[in-house]
Parts: structure tokens; C-alpha cells; sequence
């Protein structure tokens, strides 16, 4: 097309077909979820279609079907006056059909390319179900488990958010926008939304400049410098002002400074919330902060299309803001290839041909058993054996089916989920007995449930007990006080561990949770997250030792709900907590203030042991690289993985820096008996952190560097970093 034809059609655009180009909204026909505004989606119903052949609609969303889509495509590029195609979005979190491991548990595995091989398996089967685009990555960093959304991004830590951020847009986008199965990605929520106070979701986020600079706005520079062409704005405010009203962020810092050429889109309705947020005196003042800050694309309160054409009349918003926006829009549009080939991922072919199952079961299982955390492993009880033993399987989750997705997946495909039983089951030898029994319901208990895990557990060599958070206690909307498992499950832990039999734990949960009584005391735990489609088979995997354990935490597991927020690179204070030592420290009354596990914990069926940490010199030029070099060798009987972190500490520094931040991280496979050495290098860059100036620079000084296996293990070097 030629160079200038997005000017050309902008040229010929109404108003009201700009405005309409501005706006998304749920696709109705197929229903969607609970709504924040029922009137409005009731408004929306019966008009989409029509509105769509009247150049009123830029997007839909949440609706999914080739067929469908298609139709509505037709509409809107045969029957509307212009023929422009509409984009396609939906919430495509981890997973179409197939589910894979929410992306909590995912970031477990320390493997971003996992990451970015699940999200383009996800990107296949959406795009094949008539999607062009996911609200996708989540980007939060969450240091306080109470918020429920924590589950949906990759946890505490900047440098890890970093890789997984940049992996699911490289693997949601594929190599190509153009093709068929290229599904845009939408980093999300811009930004601040996991620093909500208190855990507390859509609350105010209060956060220093450096905070917002060093650990939250780094995961989206990483997205969108691997390519993303959309960005959501989130609902939450910031030191006072909401996200998608910040035009300091949306426009100076996103567009200014980033450069940032795609469009925003508001998170539902979050223009429309400006006005209970205090902040817009009514719709009409809420559209127009919104869009001046800007949100070049409404989400669903079709608040642009009733008060753009005012603010335009009155001059308060420009023609010239307002063709800034669609062309953005359309930019995306044509970037996808749409205006060539708007049927794109709209055919019910090759939906129909789809075989999730076929296509991506193999990599669901594997990303399923990469994202489960040993936390321990008390006398080796795993793994088990396959034969000569019987087993209880006990707890709600043992063949339950509804809780294995996670949260936010709407369009999963339960009959491709494979249950624990089924999983375990399958993986049994003859010889071995399996006795399955609920205990519990999800959230209470059940009549005798007790009684039958009791006399399960007394007849069984081991006990797999499989409870924890039921999947709506993560998620949106689902803050928690006590980061606990339901007190029903409690109760059958402690009925099942006073039997004597062994126990190991299988823990659900969509946010690191604090674990007491029996199931803190069990012999072995497994944190298994949601892990999706394939849950059965790969716990399995991991129980029956065919998966060697490697993933680490994410997120610092703590001793007690009160003990939030707790992440592992706190800054340093005045009064640590030091061994021995108290009174008058930085600890909590009734316990530590340290975690029970720590981020990037994580045990393995073999043994890794760290050497002496080498430094390529004890000083780091200005310019120059400095290498830390690390022997880890494999001392025990079995192949593993390790995932071997960097971290550093500024010792001296003009704003008061982190105990310890990881700066790298590599993943190794060791056969029984090898060493590998590994060597990570570092940069100036890494020791940069915003400084009271405003300036992201490091300072020349004294740092500690560790090469360790988790955030509170190993014997920390010294280097200078020398002056200019
Ligand atoms: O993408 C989501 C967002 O994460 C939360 N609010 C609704 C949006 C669209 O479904």
C-alpha cells in the first residue's frame, strides 16, 4: 500500500468514524463474564452488529469463533462506509484450549523460552478461533501475596518479570505480525497495579519514583522493545493519579522518552471509573482526561463515542489529537496485515481442523512439570516408587476438575484436562494400589470426609494430599487477608498427619501461601501453582521422579499472612534482624521477618554443589565487564537442572539499595557426577538504579556479588565499581 494511505483514509474519516475507530467493546453475541456495568453491555448487545456497519466500533472483545468473527469482519469491511476491519481481542492469559500453567507458576521454571513456547502455542489456537490479539502479557510485579493477580504475571522480581515479559510477546507475536497465527500482544496494567496498597485490588498505589523506575516500568520497556504494538492502562491510581489518566506516564514517559508508536488501550471502563475515582468531574470530564492523557482506545463504557464529538465541538480536544489516536489504531491494523487480508485468522476451517490436544498436550505437560517447586523433601520420600505400594490420594483436588485451570481463562477446553487420579493413575505400575478420596469439599468439609481419609491414610504406605486455595481465591477481585489454605483443608491435613503415614503435599494455589501445622510439617511438599490442561501427568511426572524437580520460586513464601508485603530484595534498614539479636530489630513480634521459603528455593532428587565464586578481578571499569564465574557440580545419583542466580548488593549508595537484587540467572542440566562452570558477566548497566536526581546511573563504590542457588544461600565477593 502506499506510504501515504493511512493519511489518505484518516482523510476521508467522519468524525464519528474516527471516534468509532476509539472504541472496544464485548462481543455480546457470545456472553462474557459478570460486568462492573451491566447497562451499558445491555445498550451493547443488541447494537454491536449494527454498529459495527456503522463505523461506530474499532475492536470487539471476548467473543471467539471463527465463524462469528468472520461474520462481524464482513460487516465491518463490506457493509460499513469505509471497510475497516475491526481487530479481535480476548483475554488469552495462558492458554486457548490447551491451559498451561498460570504464569506464576510458569515463571517458576526460570525458563523464558518455556514461556515463549506456550505463548505460541496459545497464539496458534487463538488465532485459529478468530483472534487477532491478547490483553497479554501481565506485567505486575506483585511483592504483596494478599493481591490476587498475582497469579497472573511471573512474581517479585524485576530481572525475571524482565525475561518472561519480553519471552510471551516474542512468542504471542511469532516472527511475522502478518501471518495467520501472529497474535498481538497487550503488556498490562500500565502501571503501578501490582503495588496496590495493602494487596487490596484497585486500590491506590503510593510509590516513590524510584520504585515505579527500577521494578515496575522495567518489564514493559522489555515488552515493548521485544515488540509489543498495544498497551493496556491500568485501573489503579498513582501517587494520586489514575493510570489511564497519567498523562506523565502515558504520554512524556511512554511516547516521550520510549518512544512507544502503538496504542494504549483503557482496561475496561477504567476511563469511566476516573469519575468515582474523584478525579473527573463527570463522563464528559472523565473522556476527555482520559483521551488528552492518552488512552487512545475506550474499553467497553463507550464513553468516547458520547463525548468526543462535544469536546471536539468545544475545542477541548483537537482534531488533530483526535487523528493521532486513529491513526495509531490503524497502524496496528495495518502492522497485522488486516487492510490486505482482513479475514486473517478468521477461517472456521482451520478451526475446525484444530487438535489442541494433538499440537500442544506434549508441551503443556512439560511446561506443567518445569513449574512445579520441591520445597522439601524431608528423608528423600520422593520420588516414589510406581510399584509395590499403596497410595492415598487424598483432598478436593484429587479429581477435580474445576480447579485445575487457574484463573482468568475463559476459553479453556476441560475435556482436553487431565485430572490428578487420571494422571497418577496412569503412571502406576501393577502391584500398585490407589485409594482416592475427597476428604473435603473445596472450601468446607463434607460429611465423614474425614473419617474416610483417616482410614485411607492408615492403610497407605504414603499419602498424597492434595489441597490448598480453591482457583476463584486468585485472580481479579480476589484479595485475600490470610494468604491460607481454606480451615476444611487444614483440618484434613491435620486429621491425615496424625495417622503417622508419610505425607507429601500437592499444593494448589495461585499465590504463595503460609503454610502451618501439619501440611509446614509434612515430609514433602510440592508447590504445584494451577498448573492446566496437563496437571495429572505432570505431577506424576515429578511424583514418580520421570521429571527431576527444577523449578525455583518466584515469590518469597512467608511464614504468616502478616508477614505481606515480603520479597526477598527489600531495601536495607537501620535495625536488621541479625541472628541472635531481636530486641529493637526489624522483625515482627511474634516471628522473623525472614521467609519461610525464599524466592528462587527450590529442590531437585539430586545434589548441587556450588564451588568458590571466582571473579575475573576485583574491580569493574566504568566501561568495562567484570565476569563471575561459578562451578556447579551435580554430587548426586540423578540428571537435574539447577538454576544458578546472580545478585548483587550496593554497599554505599546515595539511595538506600536493596539487601540483594538477582541480576542474572542460567539454567544447567547436569548428568550424575558433572560440573559445568558458569560464567555471567556484568555491566555497569546492572548496577544502574534511579537515583534522587531523576538519573539512571550506578555509582562508583564497594559491591557484594553472590552466585547462589536462592536469595539467602551462599558467600557473597567483593568488587569496585571504579569512577569514570
Ligand atoms: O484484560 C482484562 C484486564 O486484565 C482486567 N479487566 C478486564 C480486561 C478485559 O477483559
Amino acid at each position: 500500500r502506499p506510504d501515504d494511505f493511512l493519511d489518505a483514509l484518516v482523510a476521508r474519516m467522519t468524525l464519528e468514524e474516527k471516534i468509532g475507530q476509539l472504541g472496544i467493546f464485548a462481543d455480546t453475541l457470545r456472553p462474557f463474564a459478570a460486568d462492573v456495568n451491566p447497562e451499558m453491555n445491555e445498550r451493547n448487545a443488541g447494537e454491536l452488529r449494527e454498529q459495527i456497519r456503522a463505523g461506530r466500533v474499532g475492536a470487539v472483545f471476548n467473543g471467539v469463533g471463527a465463524a462469528q468473527g468472520r461474520e462481524s469482519q464482513r460487516i465491518a469491511v463490506e457493509e460499513s462506509r469505509l471497510g475497516i476491519p475491526l481487530l479481535m481481542g480476548a483475554d488469552v492469559i495462558h492458554g486457548m484450549r490447551t491451559v498451561f500453567p498460570i504464569p506464576l507458576g510458569e515463571a517458576a521454571s526460570f525458563e523464558p523460552e518455556l514461556a515463549q513456547r506456550t505463548a505460541r502455542a496459545a497464539a496458534v489456537e487463538a488465532t485459529a478461533c478468530g483472534l487477532h490479539w491478547t490483553f497479554a502479557p501481565t506485567l505486575d510485579i506483585a511483592r504483596d501475596q494478599r493481591w490476587g493477580r498475582v497469579a497472573e504475571a511471573a512474581g517479585e522480581d524485576v530481572v525475571l518479570g524482565n525475561a518472561f515479559a519480553a519471552a510471551r510477546v516474542r512468542g504471542f507475536q511469532g516472527d511475522d505480525l502478518t501471518a495467520d497465527d501472529s497474535l498481538l500482544a497487550t503488556p498490562k496494567h500500565f502501571v503501578g497495579y501490582g503495588a496496590v496498597m495493602g494487596g487490596l485490588d484497585y486500590n491506590s498505589v503510593e510509590i516513590s519514583d524510584g520504585t515505579l523506575r527500577d521494578v515496575h516500568l522495567p518489564p514493559f520497556k522489555a515488552a515493548l522493545d521485544a515488540g509489543a504494538l498495544t498497551v493496556m492502562s491500568a485501573f489503579n491510581d498513582i501517587n494520586g493519579v489514575p493510570a489511564s489518566a497519567h498523562d506523565g506516564l502515558l504520554t512524556d514517559l511512554l511516547r516521550g522518552e520510549w518512544g512507544f508508536e502503538g496504542f494504549v488501550v483503557s482496561d475496561y471502563t477504567a476511563d469511566f471509573e476516573l469519575v468515582a475515582h474523584g478525579f473527573a468531574a463527570d463522563d464528559r470530564d472523565a473522556t476527555r482526561l482520559a483521551f488528552s492523557a492518552g488512552v487512545d482506545m475506550s474499553m467497553q463504557s463507550g464513553l468516547y463515542a458520547a463525548h468526543l464529538p462535544d469536546l471536539v465541538a468545544s475545542g477541548e480536544v483537537s482534531m488533530q489529537t483526535i487523528d493521532q489516536g486513529v491513526r495509531r489504531v490503524l497502524a496496528v491494523k495495518q502492522a497485522i496485515g488486516l487492510f490486505d487480508n482482513p479475514y486473517r485468522s478468521l477461517d472456521a476451517g482451520v478451526e475446525a481442523a484444530l487438535d489442541p490436544h494433538a499440537l500442544h498436550f506434549d508441551l503443556a505437560r512439560d511446561a506443567a512439570r518445569r513449574s512445579i517447586v520441591l520445597l522439601k523433601n524431608e528423608g528423600d520420600l520422593l520420588p516414589l516408587r510406581t510399584s509395590g505400594q499403596r497410595i492415598a490420594l487424598i483432598g478436593p483436588y484429587a479429581r477435580d476438575r474445576a480447579n485445575i485451570e487457574g484463573c482468568w481463562t475463559l476459553f479453556g477446553d476441560a475435556r482436553l484436562h487431565v485430572t490428578l487420579e487420571d494422571g497418577l493413575r496412569a503412571a502406576l505400575e501393577d502391584g500398585a494400589a490407589l485409594d482416592v478420596v475427597d476428604g473435603c469439599g473445596m472450601e468446607d468439609g463434607i460429611d465423614g470426609g474425614i473419617d474416610a481419609a483417616v482410614e485411607a491414610a492408615r492403610r497407605a504406605d504414603v499419602v498424597l494430599l492434595a489441597i490448598g486455595e480453591p482457583q476463584g481465591f486468585s485472580g481479579e477481585a480476589q484479595s485475600r487477608t490470610q494468604i491460607v489454605i481454606p480451615p476444611a483443608h487444614q483440618a484434613l491435613a491435620e486429621a491425615v498427619a496424625a495417622t503417622g503415614t508419610p505425607v507429601v503435599v500437592l499444593l494448589r494455589h495461585g499465590r504463595a501461601l503460609a503454610l502451618h501445622g501439619a501440611v509446614r510439617d509434612a515430609q514433602a511438599i510440592l508447590a504445584t501453582w494451577f498448573l492446566g490442561t496437563a496437571t495429572g501427568p505432570a505431577v506424576a511426572d515429578v511424583l514418580f521422579g520421570d521429571y527431576n524437580p527444577s523449578a525455583r520460586l518466584p515469590v518469597s513464601f512467608p511464614r504468616d499472612s502478616g508477614q505481606q508485603p515480603l520479597y526477598y530484595n527489600r531495601q536495607r534498614t537501620g535495625r536488621p534482624e541479625l541472628p541472635g539479636m531481636t530486641e529493637f530489630k526489624s522483625r515482627w513480634r511474634e516471628m522473623s521477618h525472614r521467609p519461610l521459603y525464599p524466592f528462587g528455593h527450590g529442590l531437585s532428587y539430586t545434589r548441587f554443589v556450588y564451588g568458590d565464586l571466582r571473579l575475573s578481578s576485583d574491580t569493574l571499569d566504568w566501561d568495562g565487564t567484570l565476569t563471575a564465574s561459578m562451578e556447579v557440580r551435580n554430587d548426586g545419583a540423578r540428571a537435574g537442572e539447577e538454576v544458578v542466580q546472580l545478585y548483587i548488593h550496593d554497599r554505599v549508595a546515595s539511595r538506600v539499595r536493596p539487601m540483594r537484587e538477582l541480576k542474572a540467572f542460567r539454567k544447567i542440566a547436569l548428568a550424575p557426577g558433572e560440573s559445568a562452570t558458569v560464567h555471567f558477566e556484568l555491566h555497569r548497566e546492572q548496577l544502574a538504579f534511579t537515583t534522587r536526581s531523576g538519573a539512571f546511573t550506578a555509582e562508583p563504590g564497594l559491591f557484594d556479588v553472590w552466585i547462589a542457588p536462592h536469595a539467602e544461600a551462599g558467600e557473597a565477593r567483593q568488587f569496585t565499581l571504579r569512577a569514570r
